[in-house]
């Protein structure tokens, strides 16, 4: 009996606190939405903070010891960032805007480009078309790696670093056999194009950056048919990957970041930059590898013996020093962090 009383007196006093704190973040949630000061609580309680600080914690958007979507006191930053901007095209997500069609058709001088949302339907016929990656929630600690392909990751020895982030992305050619032990064995996403594309293994999603409508009619052609083994360059006519896993890249997503973060400097984002933004959209936090020169300034890829060979600062279409700019400032600001290599 006393025992009983006991639980519900131990219960009773639960449910209360439960209650003062929900009014209490209902109150404070109010406050600082209408920005209409109800009440302040940093006027009643001169030792709130500690509260105050509890309780704006149980909102953060994810537990990490940092989230990259959460508001900084920089304005650089709030102008570019806009979350509502959808990543990927799925088959909720299946427009592209016209404004964004208009530039994007005229990326690599398509002529004649089959009826796009024709070509949307199509590939949705193929792929599923329903991953979201945008699943932010306050329990969430999702870090990212994204993995460029500079030389500078030669004897980082930054392999077992990099297989600890929950996602790691890849792009382009980069292989990661015989070079593990600095760059890593695991890979969740390869962001490609049809003309960068190379084999995944069966657990990779492969992130499809479409540049033309050509493009997305390749993903279902490698799949099924096997019909173009040519776009501007030769691409391959079957590709070994999962095809419940192929992400498509949302081109108002690649006109996002040359409107906002690279007020259009060059002709069009690189994959490197496409990378780093999408991973600000989907992770929480966020760690660069391979990007910029190697310690001895030359710009050349990991799996390259000749430093002078492949060089990919600036390659006529994209802005690689504004991008390195974009990074830098995205350091500074905490958004993420670049690990230099050698
Ligand atoms: C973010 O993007 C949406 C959709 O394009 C737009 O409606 C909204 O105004 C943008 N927000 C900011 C702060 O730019
Ligand atoms: C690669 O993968 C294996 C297990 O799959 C693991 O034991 C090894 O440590 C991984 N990392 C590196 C850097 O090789
Ligand atoms: C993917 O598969 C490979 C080989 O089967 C395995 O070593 C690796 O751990 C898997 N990676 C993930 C992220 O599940
Ligand atoms: C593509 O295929 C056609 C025939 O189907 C062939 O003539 C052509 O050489 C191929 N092109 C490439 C780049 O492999
Ligand atoms: C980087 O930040 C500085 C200072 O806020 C700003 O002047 C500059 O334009 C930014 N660079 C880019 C590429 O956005």
């Amino acid at each position: 009996m006393v025992a009983l009383k006991h639980r519900n007196l131990k219960l009773f006093t639960l449910a209360l606190a439960l209650f003062a704190i929900t009014i209490m973040s209902f109150l404070l949630n109010y406050t600082q939405n209408s920005g209409l000061v109800l009440w302040n609580p940093e006027k009643y309680f001169r030792f709130s903070g500690p509260i105050i600080r509890f309780m704006t914690s149980v909102r953060r958007p994810c537990s990490c010891e940092t989230c990259v979507s959460e508001a900084e006191n920089s304005v650089w930053f709030d102008e570019r960032f806009n979350y509502t901007i959808p990543p990927l095209m799925t088959k909720q997500s299946n427009m592209v805007s016209e404004i964004t069609y208009k530039w994007w058709t005229r990326l690599q001088g398509e002529k004649k480009p089959m009826e796009i949302n024709k070509a949307i339907e199509e590939m949705f016929n193929v792929i599923p078309g329903h991953n979201n990656l945008q699943d932010q929630n306050p329990y969430r600690c999702r870090t990212c790696a994204v993995v460029g392909n500079s030389g500078n990751l030669k004897g980082s020895e930054y392999g077992g670093e990099i297989d600890g982030h929950s996602f790691v992305f890849r792009m382009n050619h980069a292989p990661t056999a015989k070079y593990e032990k600095d760059v890593g064995n695991k890979t969740t996403h390869h962001f490609v194009y049809p003309e960068s594309v190379r084999d995944l293994q069966d657990n990779v999603s492969m992130v499809l950056i479409p540049f033309k409508t050509l493009d997305l009619q390749w993903i279902v052609s490698a799949l099924t048919t096997g019909t173009i083994n040519f776009t501007y360059a030769p691409v391959p006519r079957k590709i070994k990957v999962t095809k419940d896993k192929i992400l498509v890249y949302h081109p108002d997503f690649m006109k996002y970041i040359y409107d906002k973060w690279l007020l259009h400097h060059g002709r069009y984002p690189s994959t490197g930059i496409l990378s780093v933004i999408f991973a600000l959209h989907v992770c929480d936090q966020v760690d660069l590898y391979g990007f910029g020169a190697d310690s001895k300034g030359n710009w050349h890829h990991y799996w390259e013996n000749n430093p002078s060979a492949g060089a990919f600062r600036q390659t006529g279409v994209h802005d690689g020093d504004f991008e390195a700019e974009i990074i830098g400032n995205l350091t500074s600001i905490n958004k993420i962090k670049v690990y230099k290599g050698r």
